[in-house]
């Protein structure tokens, strides 16, 4: 079976790299993605699945039919959204559409989907149980998983299989991680009033610039003495506005900050931690406080028995040198992880390096992908869904 699938992802190969460039240069930002949707769905359609479109806002959802010999789901989550990022490569399908670009691969994501549907239509054989491809709208603002549950894309799913391009791998390979691929990250908000008063007399004032740069570095100290050191947490405050003149004491300053953790137990208690702490400093010198803590994406975890079926199938597709176990999760979000809330899953990585040139990050507007990668995404994925069905 994997020799069909490899046949077929290879004779689809041009067809996949048109596809591609098609969605790389037509980019749409987070829940606009009207015209990638409906070329989604276009796809899917002329492969014979069945498709709903308009699901979780601008999403798509296409089911392939199985005997219905086994009972259980399989989903196959990708996304479809852009950023606003001017893009600066010159790549000859670059972005037409000015200050959005396909940054962080989900063009390539899409295909993946894409791909994965056509081998696994055109294999000749009916697997034992359905497949539900899921192309999800804005994973970049960690809206569009939300957004699909709710419209009940979950519903029935037993297991889901996502993917995630990586520069850091090169094209051709492809990362496994077993337990926590990404960080769970959430938003801060905190408002400190003091008192205003002349800046030649602070003890007749409250000065709240004083008191947020103690609330900062006491969060900092904190996480170093009171945090599980193998637990990471990350505590960023990004924005910082307060004060109106140089002689005149801030009687008001607000922060935005992001927090991530790994461990579900840290995550659950970082509210009430951060509270204490922001509340016993602000008692301390007199002053109030507002804390608006905002709960974003949970950590990704990748299911033990879900990840050994896709290192499996990307180990006998591609050889064990071809597959890296991944050491160490990354601390970035992955609104994937809304989905594992329902079913177990496992999301792999994708590499799209190339050694000959150079590897930009993730969301530069020079990113850059090895298309060889869309092969190995494809048979990999088929490969593993097919998998899935003989895995009790
Ligand atoms: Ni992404």
């Amino acid at each position: 079976m994997l020799s069909t699938i490899k046949d077929i992802a290879a004779k689809l190969a041009p067809r996949l790299i048109e596809i591609r460039r098609h969605i790389h240069s037509h980019p749409e930002l987070s829940g606009q993605e009207y015209q990638t949707a409906a070329y989604v769905a276009g796809v899917l359609s002329s492969c014979g699945l069945h498709v709903q479109e308009l699901v979780g806002k601008t999403g798509v959802v296409a089911e392939l039919a199985g005997s219905g010999e086994d009972a259980r789901l399989l989903a196959v989550r990708t996304d479809m959204d852009a950023l606003p990022i001017h893009e600066r490569t010159d790549l000859d399908f670059k972005s037409r559409s000015l200050g959005i670009m396909h940054a962080c691969g989900h063009d390539v994501h899409t295909t993946v989907g894409l791909g994965t549907a056509m081998v696994l239509a055109q294999m000749g054989v009916l697997l034992p149980g359905t497949v539900r491809f899921l192309f999800q709208p804005a994973e970049e603002t960690a809206q569009g998983a939300s957004w699909m549950i709710r419209d009940g894309v979950m519903e029935d799913v037993t297991s889901i299989f996502g993917v995630h391009v990586f520069p850091t791998i090169p094209g051709g390979s492809v990362g496994i991680r077993y337990g926590a691929l990404t960080a769970a990250a959430d938003d801060l908000e905190l408002m400190i009033t003091g008192e205003s008063g002349h800046g030649a007399r602070p003890h007749e004032a409250i000065d709240a610039i004083w008191i947020a740069s103690q609330v900062i570095t006491a969060l900092q100290q904190a996480i170093s003495r009171t945090q599980n050191p193998l637990r990471p947490v990350v505590l960023t405050i990004g924005q910082i506005q307060g004060g109106r003149a140089p002689n005149v004491i801030a009687d008001q300053v607000r922060m935005l900050g992001t927090v991530r953790s790994l461990h579900p137990e840290t995550s659950a208690n970082l509210p009430e931690w951060i509270e204490h702490i922001v509340a016993s400093i602000c008692a301390t010198y007199g002053a109030k406080y507002t804390l608006n803590y905002r709960r974003g994406v949970p950590s990704v975890q990748n299911d033990p028995g879900l990840t050994q079926i896709m290192e499996a199938a990307a180990s006998e597709a591609w050889g064990g040198d071809r597959v890296q176990i991944l050491l160490e999760p990354s601390l970035g979000a992955e609104d994937f992880s809304l989905y594992l809330d329902h079913a177990p899953g496992t999301m792999f990585r994708l590499g799209v390096g190339n050694p000959d040139r150079p590897n930009y990050p993730l969301h530069h507007p020079q990113f850059l992908v090895d298309e060889a990668a869309i092969v190995t995404g494809v048979v990999t994925m088929a490969y593993a869904v097919y998998k899935y069905w003989s895995t009790p």
